[in-house]
């Protein structure tokens, strides 16, 4: 090979090296929240978990808070006073209320579509606590830009390989049609 030749190729070994990168860093992309919203200073407040949550003990999905359940507390009549000196974040939900809009949250823990989890029946019937699942979002005091807790396949089944069903009064499942449905 020339020396020219030999130029080129590391050139494009660097170049499919450094595109792997890229790639690498956006398959796991980090979420940003439309609000700054800080778990821990609420729970301060005195609010559960399924105060925002409404369905995490009694349905298959937790739920996202609703627009009503901030109103109770943040009054976006607020506003007409003007903004100055208002925390930017409180400023930017009394927007979303006062304009009746819905508040564009993303998901941070979301399985594939293959996969069946209901919140009920961990959460109540097996009395597994929120923070086994997705760690001390209590504490957080800004949205997570990635889950606290990976949650894979080996992660569901360790636990009902150790945890057994108190309803079947055996070992919890690792039928792998109760998970993929
Ligand atoms: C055994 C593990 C486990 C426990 C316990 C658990 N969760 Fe989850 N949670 C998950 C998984 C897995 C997802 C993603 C579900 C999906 O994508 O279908 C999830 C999703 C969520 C979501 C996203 C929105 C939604 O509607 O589902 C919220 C909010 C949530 N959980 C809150 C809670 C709260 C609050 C508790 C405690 C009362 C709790 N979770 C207990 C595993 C758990
Ligand atoms: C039980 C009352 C209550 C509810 C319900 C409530 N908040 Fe708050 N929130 C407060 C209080 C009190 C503060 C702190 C005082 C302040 O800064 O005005 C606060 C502060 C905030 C802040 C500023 C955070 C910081 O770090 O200082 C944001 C953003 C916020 N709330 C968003 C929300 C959103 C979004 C909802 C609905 C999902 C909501 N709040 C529901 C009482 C509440
Ligand atoms: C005042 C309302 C409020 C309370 C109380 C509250 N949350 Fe949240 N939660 C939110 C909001 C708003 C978001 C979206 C922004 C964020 O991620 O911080 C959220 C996001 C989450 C998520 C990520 C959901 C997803 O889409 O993947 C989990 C998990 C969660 N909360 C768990 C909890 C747990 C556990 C508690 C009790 C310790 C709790 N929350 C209490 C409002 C609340
Ligand atoms: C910390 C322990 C724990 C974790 C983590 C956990 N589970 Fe479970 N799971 C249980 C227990 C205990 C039961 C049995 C509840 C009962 O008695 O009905 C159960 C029941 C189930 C069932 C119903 C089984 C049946 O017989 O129909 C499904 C489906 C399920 N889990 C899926 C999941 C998935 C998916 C994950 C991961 C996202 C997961 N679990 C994580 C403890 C856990
Ligand atoms: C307790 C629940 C549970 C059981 C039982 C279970 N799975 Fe899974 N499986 C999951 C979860 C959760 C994921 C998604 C993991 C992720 O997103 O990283 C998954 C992902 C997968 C995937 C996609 C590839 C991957 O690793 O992400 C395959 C294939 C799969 N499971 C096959 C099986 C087979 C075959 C069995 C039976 C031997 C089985 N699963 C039993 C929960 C379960």
């Amino acid at each position: 090979m020339t020396r020219n030749g030999i130029l080129a190729l590391l050139v494009f070994i660097v170049l499919v090296g450094a595109l792997l990168i890229v790639w690498k860093t956006s398959a796991q992309p980090s979420i940003q929240q439309p609000i700054a919203y800080n778990h821990k200073r609420h729970i301060s407040e005195g609010l559960a978990c399924k105060d925002c949550h409404k369905s995490a003990l009694t349905g298959e999905a937790a739920g996202r808070p609703s627009e009503q359940t901030c109103r109770d507390c943040h009054d976006p009549g607020e506003l007409e006073e003007g903004t100055e000196g208002k925390n930017p974040e409180i400023v930017k939900l009394l927007t979303y209320l006062k304009e009746k809009a819905q508040i564009p949250w993303r998901r941070i823990f979301q399985l594939p579509e293959h996969v069946y989890f209901s919140h009920v029946r961990h959460a109540t019937v097996a009395k597994v606590a929120c923070e086994t699942c997705h760690g001390p979002m209590a504490e957080a005091v800004r949205p997570p830009s990635a889950p606290l807790v990976s949650i894979t396949m080996d992660f569901c089944i360790n636990c009902h390989v150790q945890q057994r069903s108190a309803r079947a009064g055996a070992a919890t499942t690792r039928d792998c049609n109760a998970c993929h449905k």
